[in-house]
């Protein structure tokens, strides 16, 4: 089994942050699909298939107009329901002049987009993830366009062993590879975790500078991955030895909480979208900022990594693999994803 670039419908992705979206339109392309967003007078988040029926003018190219969007080419105009409202020189409006609209959820700074039937979004698909709305936390976020297949990065999450070598000096210290992890697959819940717990290990800067804690620590990842699009890290740091209580309080470490959302572009390019949620130091914004560009500096090796393993990948013909135990995350979340996509009712769009 080699890296997929097939797109799994009937899924939830994110398609920008919140931040991102105003009175100008957006441009968006997931899982092939071109989408246009914009914000009403009201606030409201409309998301609009990015093309005009009229001669098919991406409508991102037009502007905002009150609570519609206007087509850059002939004029049409379209609610937030991709009814048409408006066309030049004629009263009577062509029912087939409408545009589909996709259904959108948000979470925190994240706006979802529903990649399927979209009289059918299923919101029990969308996986909660608390720590963005939360006061006692505190959270940054970002985007990195990655010119890699989505699965690359789901490969790349899966197996952190990579930070001793990728992001060594930054996240990496040698003892991320050298520490056994734990894998476990739901397949009910499609859920995948892979845990590693790090005793009385090194403390790289990313969390020397940001936590006052040093040398040694004891440091836990406990990854949760809920295909396709949502990748969850438990970060947990403290000193040598501090446990979390009996009853699950765990006053004595800091906490981050490292989100990834996965969102397939095409089949050679991907939309990174993470965030970074803390229980420490919640109120200092300079500690927000450093964990972000530390944050960003991480992802930028993973995306020049990755963005060369998708040039070799593309031009081989059979390219093949060696699967080792450190993959065992990778290979399961590439079995759900599978057969998630074996199981979308909706299919691939024909154009
Ligand atoms: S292509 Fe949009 S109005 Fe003609
Ligand atoms: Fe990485």
């Amino acid at each position: 089994m080699t890296t997929p670039t097939d797109f799994v419908r009937d899924q939830w992705y994110v398609v920008a942050s919140t931040d991102e979206i105003s009175d100008i339109p957006l441009a968006r392309t997931v899982c092939g699909e071109h989408i246009v967003l914009f914000r009403q007078t009201d606030g409201t988040i409309v998301a609009l298939a990015d093309r005009c029926p009229h001669r098919g003018y991406p409508l991102s190219l037009g502007a905002v107009v009150g609570d519609e969007i206007q087509c850059g080419y002939h004029g049409l105009r379209f609610d937030g329901c991709g009814t048409c409202t408006w066309v030049p020189l004629q009263n009577n409006i062509p029912s087939r002049a409408n545009v589909e609209t996709y259904p959108l959820a948000t979470t925190g700074p994240w706006i979802w987009v529903w990649i399927g039937d979209p009289s059918a979004p299923d919101p029990d698909k969308l996986t909660a993830l608390p720590w963005l709305d939360n006061p006692d936390w505190a959270e940054v976020h970002g985007m990195e366009p990655l010119a890699a297949r989505y699965s690359l990065l789901i490969d790349n999450l899966l197996d952190l062993s990579h930070e001793s070598f990728l992001h060594a000096g930054l996240i990496g210290t040698p003892e991320v590879a050298l520490t056994p992890i734990e894998t476990r697959v739901d397949e009910d819940a499609d859920v995948v975790y892979v845990e590693r717990h790090m005793e009385s290990v090194e403390c790289p800067p990313f969390y020397s500078d940001t936590t006052g804690l040093s040398t040694p620590i004891d440091r836990w990842q406990d990854i949760e991955y809920h295909p396709v699009g949502c990748y969850i890290l438990h970060s947990r740091v403290a000193a040598a030895g501090v446990v979390p209580r009996p009853d699950g309080a765990d006053p004595g470490a800091a906490h981050l909480t490292v989100l990834y959302a996965i969102t397939p572009v095409d089949e050679h390019n991907t939309m990174d979208f993470w965030a970074l949620a803390r229980d420490f130091a919640v109120g200092d914004s300079a500690i927000g900022e450093y964990l972000a560009r530390m944050n960003r500096e991480v992802i930028l090796q993973d995306v020049r990594a990755l963005d060369l393993l998708e040039q070799r990948l593309a031009a081989e013909d059979d390219p093949s693999e060696v699967s080792l135990k450190i993959d065992t995350g990778a290979l399961a979340a590439r079995r759900m994803i599978t057969r998630l996509a074996e199981q979308a009712q909706t299919p691939m769009p024909t154009r």
